[in-house]
């Protein structure tokens, strides 16, 4: 079997998944041909890196002036995945790229022209897409198991605080360099679980549905943060099927979710729904005569099922499930976002807490507020005037 050569391009971040995998798995037949980071010190990090001899670098340009690899992997800061990926692919690589795939939709759609023009793929690092439960999941709903699709919706937040805010120089922010970033818990943290609804209703196993239109509300918790660090979203897909996410950043609870519901004419989806012994972490299907189908019973395959799946596809000459289209939606939804006018929730509704060495914005009622937006598909200015001067 000839061996997979794979190039990292940042590994101090969420890249760090990649590089750990490979020196703790040694999955066979697979070769780091080299890795581009801008941090220094990386050989004390991982000593794989000595023990195989592989060439660090501190651009793409520089590691394909010398070599060549059949895989990229990039995990660098999102607005520089469009000009990484289309030099790694114009170089010759297939690119597994982290979500979201770059920073609009129109950077996207030339990622598509650029995969025919070269023969390659790229594959989007929404994580959940390629887990094995997710995909029955899917096949069910294009089936037709559930009957047709009516709505769906989620609820996802994670608190975050300074420590989150300043690891790097672009988290939070609006833009940098006078580039696009959009950062927010609807683009980064909590971007899988609006995504995925849009996944499970492609109308093909490795596509998304279109959004005929997103409207929602945007609103600031955490004063030290650029963009919005709360959203309230209603997208509309194609075939009109409605899609309400609501996530945020500055909550008392460490989680909040992910409750999702995905209603069916013969039945409904379940994710972290109590159906009386506390809420269950899986993915049920509940038909209307009360029957159930526990996807939690199907293996998700490994944790980076990405990554495996992107070497598989090297090797078939196919192409992972999460195309750049299956991105598309998603960044869509981001662009219409920040066409939004963020609202500023009052101080007085705010309570800043430290805690671990950390310090938290805190939206009194966070999960109260948005509990009952999720449950009546509501916005918080439905609910509240609290959020509002
Ligand atoms: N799939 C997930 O669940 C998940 C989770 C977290 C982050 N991410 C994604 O991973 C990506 C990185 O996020 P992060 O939080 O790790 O960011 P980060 O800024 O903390 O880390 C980025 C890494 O890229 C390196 N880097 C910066 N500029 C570079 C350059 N020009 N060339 C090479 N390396 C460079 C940095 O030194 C660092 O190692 C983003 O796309 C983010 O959305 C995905």
């Amino acid at each position: 079997m000839r061996s997979i050569q794979v190039l990292l391009v940042g590994v101090c971040g969420y890249g760090a998944n990649y590089i750990h995998e490979i020196s703790d798995v040694r999955p066979e037949g697979v070769c780091i041909a080299g890795i581009v980071e801008v941090k220094d010190g990386i050989e004390e990090l991982y000593p794989i890196i000595r023990e195989q001899s592989i060439p660090v670098y501190r651009s793409v340009e520089a590691f394909y002036a010398e070599h060549q690899a059949d895989l990229a992997i990039i995990s660098t800061p999102i607005h520089l995945h469009y000009e990484q990926i289309q030099y790694c692919i114009r170089h010759g690589s297939n690119v597994l790229t982290e979500k979201p795939v770059c920073t609009s939709v129109s950077g996207a759609e030339r990622l598509q022209e650029e995969e025919k023009q070269f023969g390659k793929f790229i594959s989007v690092g929404y994580q959940l897409d390629y887990s094995r439960d997710v995909q029955a999941l899917k096949k069910d709903i294009l089936a037709g198991r559930f009957g047709k699709p009516l709505l769906m919706k989620c609820l996802h937040a994670c608190r975050r605080g300074e420590a989150y805010y300043h690891r790097n120089g672009w988290a939070g922010k609006i833009s940098v360099h006078g580039c696009a970033v959009n950062d927010s818990p609807f683009n980064n943290a909590c971007a899988h679980q609006f995504q995925i609804m849009t996944f499970l209703l492609g109308d093909q196993p490795d596509s998304a549905a279109s959004l005929r239109s997103v409207t929602g509300e945007v609103y600031r918790g955490n004063p030290c943060v650029d963009n919005f660090d709360i959203a309230a979203v209603k997208a509309v897909t194609n075939t009109g099927i409605p899609l309400f996410y609501y996530t945020g950043h500055p909550c008392r609870e460490k989680k909040i979710g992910p409750e999702a519901q995905y209603s069916f004419a013969e039945g409904t989806v379940y994710f972290g729904h109590d159906f009386g012994n506390g809420p269950i972490n899986e993915y049920v299907f509940q038909k209307k005569d009360g029957s159930i189908i526990n996807y939690g019973t199907i293996d998700k395959g490994a944790r980076l099922q990405k990554f495996y799946d992107a070497i598989q596809a090297v090797r078939d000459q196919s192409r992972p499930v999460c195309t750049v289209q299956c991105a598309i939606p998603h960044l869509q939804a981001v662009e219409a976002l920040a066409r939004l006018a963020v609202t500023d929730i009052p101080s007085g509704q705010v309570e800043v807490v430290s805690e671990d060495g950390d310090t938290f914005h805190e939206v009194r009622n966070f999960k109260e507020i948005f509990q009952i937006c999720y449950d009546n598909q509501l916005m918080p200015s439905d609910v509240t005037d609290s959020w509002r001067n």
